[in-house]
């Protein structure tokens, strides 16, 4: 894959530890939503090193007054893709229990592979937040590139994509739509298969997450 001034690849080893127990098709339903939830709160910390919204507040300690900077107020939006990006949720609101949440639904025709969108419901004023897109799977891009177009087109400006697994297919098409968009991969896969699933991959997360299969 091309280089991208956009895409940051994670490489730690924690995460990558964390990773070959979710791909594994042994790794239960509980353990595989809890192993969600930590890699994301590991990938937000990165994530979350510039950009963010902050304000200069006093603070008193027991010797002096200083100045500091904080998380402004609503100025953070998590907006799951429907169903799997729902997993990483949490993963975030542990480091920012006043994030608020979007939800934008899609799923995948399985003969073009296309995203279909069927529910968007976003917090009011989410175009002067920082939007944090969160699905952990990446294949042929069209979900990100649709979810992104749509909160554009709502008038959001800062927006970062965090993604656990992405094939180089959609990671390249997301970076190339999206050039002024942020896009946080953990881990970069091999290819996709004929039914556009990433290898090696960890299977269908939605079902993986929510046990539907
Ligand atoms: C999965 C995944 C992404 C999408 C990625 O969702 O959670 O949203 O596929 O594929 P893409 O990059 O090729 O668009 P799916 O359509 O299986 O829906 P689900 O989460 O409801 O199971
Ligand atoms: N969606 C998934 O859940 N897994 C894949 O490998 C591709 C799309």
């Amino acid at each position: 894959m091309k280089n991208y001034d956009n895409v940051v690849i994670f490489d730690h080893i924690l995460i990558k530890h964390k990773i070959a127990i979710l791909r594994d098709e042994k790794t239960s339903m509980k353990e595989f939503r809890e192993l969600v939830e930590e890699i994301t709160t590991l990938m937000t910390y990165e994530c979350l090193k510039d950009g963010v919204p902050t304000v200069e507040v006093e603070v008193k300690t027991p010797l002096e007054t200083c100045k500091q900077q904080i998380v402004k107020d609503n100025s953070i939006a998590i907006v799951p893709i429907l169903r799997a990006g729902l997993g990483m949720v949490n993963g975030i609101h542990v480091l920012f229990p006043s994030a608020r949440v979007g939800h934008i639904g899609m799923y995948r025709d399985e003969e073009t592979f296309e995203p279909q969108s069927y529910y968007c419901k976003l917090p009011e004023g989410i175009e002067n937040m920082l939007v944090l897109v969160v699905d952990p799977m990446l294949a042929t891009g069209g979900s990100a590139c649709d979810a992104i177009a749509e909160l554009k087109k709502r008038g959001c400006k800062n927006i970062k994509f965090m993604a656990i697994i992405g094939a180089p297919e959609g990671v390249s098409r997301v970076a190339e739509a999206h050039p002024d968009v942020n896009i946080y991969v953990s881990t970069l896969d091999r290819c996709l298969n004929k039914n556009c699933y990433i290898l090696p991959g960890l299977g269908d997360a939605g079902d993986r997450l929510f046990g539907t299969k």
